[in-house]
């Protein structure tokens, strides 16, 4: 077992997708056997888009459903919920003192959000990555599997460790996003606009709960055109994005030759989407299956949860007093 501290969450806002899983959940569930790892349902940070709270405790089990159907071990990782944890939002307190109004109104997901939402542009939008980096320093985190699209909250939470170590003496590592070394993932929508995503582009995203025959409409709709008209011609991205998913999901030599076809100009899309659908059923299917027995069987959830708990919280609350008092919070001693 290597030392680093595994952190990472997933927000609570809806079905997960294969950007979820390929982003995110597979590092996770290789990383369990070699890492000691804290992985989270970010609930709070799904408040930020004011959910129903009807729908907010499905929501929350399903994402842990989701998790341990893709394989992660509630034994041997400490899989919680964040708002289990009070010791998250006192050190996102703390964290607001050290970053600028002007750092987090430049920061991409909050200028997205800004444009996308703008009747509710309320504060914890802007202070989402001190948030976020409250769960990952509260466990001293090193190394956070993310998708691409984090990167830049994970530049931020390094900046904020840095200046507290600057300012109160040496408390956090500087954490990095993680991907064994290798580029960081970005799972593309089948519409060849943007990524998958949970709550926008619903048709052009897979989530592992969705049915075979919606699978296979979905890749039947996915944009594509008549072909190459030159052997070896460059491929347009959203046929690039066709041949990642099959990557993915099929096997090596099936994806050759289907590029052999492309580079030869006989490639029928027809065929492809059929293979990719097949391939990308016997990959969902199980882990649909799995989730919908689990989703329901909620004493086993509590009790992942009130285990997690327990665990996650010993860890914090020690990291959180050597915060406190490295800030001179300390009036009893
Ligand atoms: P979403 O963006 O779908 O709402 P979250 O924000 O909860 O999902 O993301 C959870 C994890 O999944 C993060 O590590 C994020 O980087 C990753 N992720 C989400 N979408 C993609 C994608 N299309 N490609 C790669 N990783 C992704
Ligand atoms: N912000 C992440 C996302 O939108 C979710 C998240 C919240 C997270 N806290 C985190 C990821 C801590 C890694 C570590 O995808």
């Amino acid at each position: 077992m290597n030392k680093e501290i595994v952190v990472s969450g997933i927000r609570s806002t809806g079905d997960l997708h294969l950007g979820n899983y390929f982003g995110a959940m597979k590092n996770y569930v290789k990383m369990q056997h070699e890492y000691p790892c804290f992985f989270f349902v970010a609930d709070y940070h799904s408040l930020t888009t004011h959910p129903d709270p009807a729908a907010l405790k499905n929501n929350v089990y399903k994402v842990l459903a989701e998790n341990i159907a893709c394989g992660l071990d509630p034994e041997k990782v400490t899989l919680y919920v964040q708002s289990d944890i009070p010791e998250i939002p006192e050190l996102y307190l703390m964290l607001n003192m050290m970053a600028y109004k002007g750092e987090l109104e430049k920061t991409a997901s909050f200028k997205e959000k800004a444009r996308s939402q703008p009747d509710n542009v309320n504060a914890g939008l802007l202070t989402y990555p001190t948030l976020m980096s409250a769960d990952i320093l509260i466990h001293k985190g090193q190394y956070v599997p993310v998708g691409k699209d984090q990167e830049q909250h994970l530049e931020m939470a390094r900046n904020f460790a840095q200046r507290f170590n600057h300012r109160y003496g040496e408390t956090f590592p500087e954490p990095l996003a993680f991907n064994f070394g290798t580029q960081l993932v970005k799972i593309p929508s089948l519409d060849g606009s943007g990524k998958m995503s949970k709550s926008v582009n619903e048709n052009a995203t897979i989530y592992l709960s969705d049915s075979d025959d919606i699978i296979l409409r979905k890749i039947k709709k996915a944009k594509s055109d008549q072909g190459p008209a030159e052997p070896n011609s460059e491929m347009p991205d959203y046929i690039q994005n066709l041949f990642l998913l099959m990557e993915l999901v099929s096997a090596a030599d099936t994806v050759e030759k289907f590029k052999q076809d492309y580079n030869e100009c006989n490639i029928r899309y027809g065929d492809l989407k059929i293979q990719l659908a097949d391939d990308m059923v016997r990959f969902v299917a199980p882990i649909r299956e799995k989730t919908h027995a689990l989703k329901n069987d909620t004493a086993l959830l509590q009790k992942i949860m009130k285990d997690g708990k327990e665990k996650a919280r010993a860890s914090a609350s020690s990291t959180l007093a050597e915060a406190r008092k490295n800030m001179g919070i300390h009036y009893y001693c």
